[in-house]
């Protein structure tokens, strides 16, 4: 996830782009640039990495009025001075967001066709392949870009700047956000509202495959075969602050809203459902090496532990890879038994916890191959663990883990079945299902999300409780302890979560009428089994919330709440049910009145033992 902008206008472009930047910093700072038309209409890059205040020191003075400028989150390449946006080939600087999966083939072509390349991004390929059609066909700028993005297999926003046409900028979407800000004698293209609404409050949303010229006194809206589309303008109700937010109340209900889009950028160019496959371009292990591995360890804190947890259920039943799960604290004091063919996986969205850092050296000390799991390309753990898989879910900013959450489960899905696969534990033909059924997820989310009035309903009902129950079986059991854990954390009711069949061991003892008992119970070979854990806390008084899925007209006889989910293959089922969990999480802390996105006591990376 990154930001761009463009500007073409009176006022001086710099200031504006770099103000423009700074709102979308959110999106990404780990380097960022510019490029500009200058007084003479002669184009000057400049870029760093660090964040938008570094960049800003070394810009001269320049009486430029049309630019562009990217701030970035790196997805492929390190994240520094070369791999920094703009892009530039020939007379043509491109900024982007987004991935362009075919990246590797196309690079090939153009680099036996003569186009050097200097960085090791995807994006780069997209300058070169407007260029080489520019130099073709000079003239139309918009016909060169609409000739590369034909080409094109991926997500992109994306704007152009050339010095051959200075008196305007094209910008272009698929799949990743892209707005139009209107104003007098100027416009302004950006990646989100904020950018642009210190100068104007009137929008144009562009959809997919729509392309846009923009000069300083109009704006003309195509489709990628150059038919031109009518585009109604919008007026902003929100101010600076809440657009931010994209004009949600916190950070955190906006990253539970873009899981959508964060499952769908982690599956990119990753799936291969007719060879019944998942690639990973990042992974050095190749398929004697899978064969080979007997154990995995699992290392992870807090939310990252649970989504290791289910992690261990994936692994032994869909590899037979014996595989367990520690705490990086506890890891680090143990006496580990490890062996060169034990595979130490950690997990890890900042990819600073010092615990999950710890461990990582202490394995990498028995000579185990290591990989880390990670939402934050450049962090500690990408230079230090043997592989890395990003899960680029984009930059995270409420403390409590949402959407790096699911991509890390959605990462493990795809590591186990390319595991299964080299393992031969799994045909091509169950691969390719259950692919298609990951393809979608993103829409089942979407429809959790546009029931979230009854999650809420629910929330409101039991939020002055004092204690609350998560239970779950199998695969479900790591995220009733992730329920618990978002519950506890920003609504600071206490909260236990559990394998249901433990209750009898135990905890049945505080479950009184006061105690609300969450029940995550879609249809599987374990339905049964915690549809009597549920009668068994039900004849102790509790109110049970049940999870399930859509089409189950059972379980509404035995609970006092149904929150539904909608029907997939039942292993698949953590990715919607997290949803679930996480909006009466939300919605809890919000009837609370509580700090939702900075909790008391809680840090967002934690740094230290
Ligand atoms: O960055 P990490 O994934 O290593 O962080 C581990 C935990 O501190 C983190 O998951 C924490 O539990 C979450 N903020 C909970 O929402």
């Amino acid at each position: 996830m990154c930001g761009i902008v463009g500007y073409i206008g009176e006022r001086d472009a710099v200031s504006v782009l770099i103000e423009s930047l700074k709102k979308l910093e959110y999106r990404g700072y780990d380097s960022a640039g510019l490029a500009l038309l200058d007084g003479k209409g002669k184009s000057c890059v400049f870029k760093t990495e660090g964040e938008i205040s570094r960049l800003e020191s070394i810009l001269p003075e320049l009486p430029a009025r049309i630019g562009i400028g990217h701030t970035r989150w790196a997805t492929h390449g390190k994240p520094n001075t070369i791999n920094a946006h703009p892009h530039v080939s020939g007379s043509i600087s491109v900024v982007h967001n987004g991935i362009i999966e075919n990246y590797l083939e196309l690079k090939e072509s153009l680099e036996s066709e003569g186009f050097v390349f200097v960085s090791d991004t995807d994006t780069e390929v997209l300058a070169h392949l407007i260029n080489k059609y520019y130099l073709k066909n000079p003239g139309d700028l918009a016909i060169a870009i609409r000739s590369a993005l034909g080409e094109v297999r991926g997500s992109y926003a994306l704007s152009v700047l050339s010095e051959e046409h200075p008196h305007e900028l094209i910008a272009a979407r698929k799949d990743s956000p892209l707005i139009l800000g209107l104003g007098e004698h100027e416009n302004f293209i950006a990646s989100d509202i904020p950018a642009i609404l210190k100068y104007t409050n009137r929008v144009i949303y562009m959809e997919n495959l729509e392309m846009v010229r923009v000069k300083r006194d109009s704006v003309q809206v195509f489709d990628l075969d150059g038919n031109p589309r009518f585009k109604e303008e919008h007026i902003i109700p929100w101010n600076l602050e809440a657009a931010e937010k994209a004009g949600y109340p916190h950070f955190m209900l906006k990253e539970i809203h873009e899981q959508t889009n964060s499952i769908h950028e982690t599956l990119a160019g990753r799936l291969q459902e007719l060879e019944g496959d998942v690639i990973f371009d990042e992974l050095d292990l190749d398929k004697e090496q899978i064969q080979n591995i007997h154990r995995i360890e699992i290392i992870a804190c807090g939310t990252s532990f649970n989504a290791g947890l289910l992690g261990k259920y994936l692994f032994e039943g869909l590899t037979g890879i014996h595989t367990d799960v520690d705490n990086g604290s506890e890891f680090r004091y143990s006496n580990p038994v490890l062996t060169p063919s034990t595979l130490v996986i950690a997990i890890t969205q900042s990819g600073e916890t010092a615990d999950t850092l710890a461990a990582v050296r202490e394995a990498t000390s028995y000579g185990c191959t290591t990989l880390a799991i990670t939402n934050v390309v450049g962090s500690t753990i990408s230079r230090e663990a043997s592989n890395i898989i990003y899960t680029r879910a984009g930059p995270e900013i409420g403390v409590a883990a949402t959407k790096s959450f699911i991509s890390q489960l959605v990462v493990l899905y795809l590591l186990v079945i390319h595991f299964a696969r080299a393992r031969s534990m799994m045909d091509a033909d169950r691969v390719g299902k259950l692919l298609s059924e990951l393809r979608k997820i993103p829409g089942h989310v979407s429809r959790i999300l546009e029931d979230k009035e009854n999650i809420q309903k629910c929330a409101s009902r039991f939020a002055e409780s004092k204690d609350y129950f998560f239970i779950g079986r199998n695969i479900n059991y790591p995220i009733a302890l992730e329920g618990a854990l978002k519950l506890k954390e920003i609504s600071y009711i206490h909260a236990e979560g559990y394998a249901a069949g433990e209750l009898k061991h135990g905890p049945l003892a505080l479950i009184s009428e006061d105690v609300p008992v969450v029940a995550i119970a879609p249809q599987g070979h374990t339905y049964d089994k915690i549809l009597s854990n549920i009668k068994e806390v039900k004849s102790r008084d509790a109110s049970v919330i049940a999870i399930a899925d859509s089409d189950d007209g059972e379980i509404a006889k035995y609970v006092d709440v149904v929150l539904t989910v909608p029907k997939t293959d039942f292993i698949l089922t953590p990715l919607l049910t997290t949803v679930v969990v996480q909006l009466l999480a939300y919605y809890t802390a919000l009837e609370r009145n509580c700090s939702i996105d900075k909790p008391r006591n809680l840090a967002k990376s934690v740094t230290v033992e």
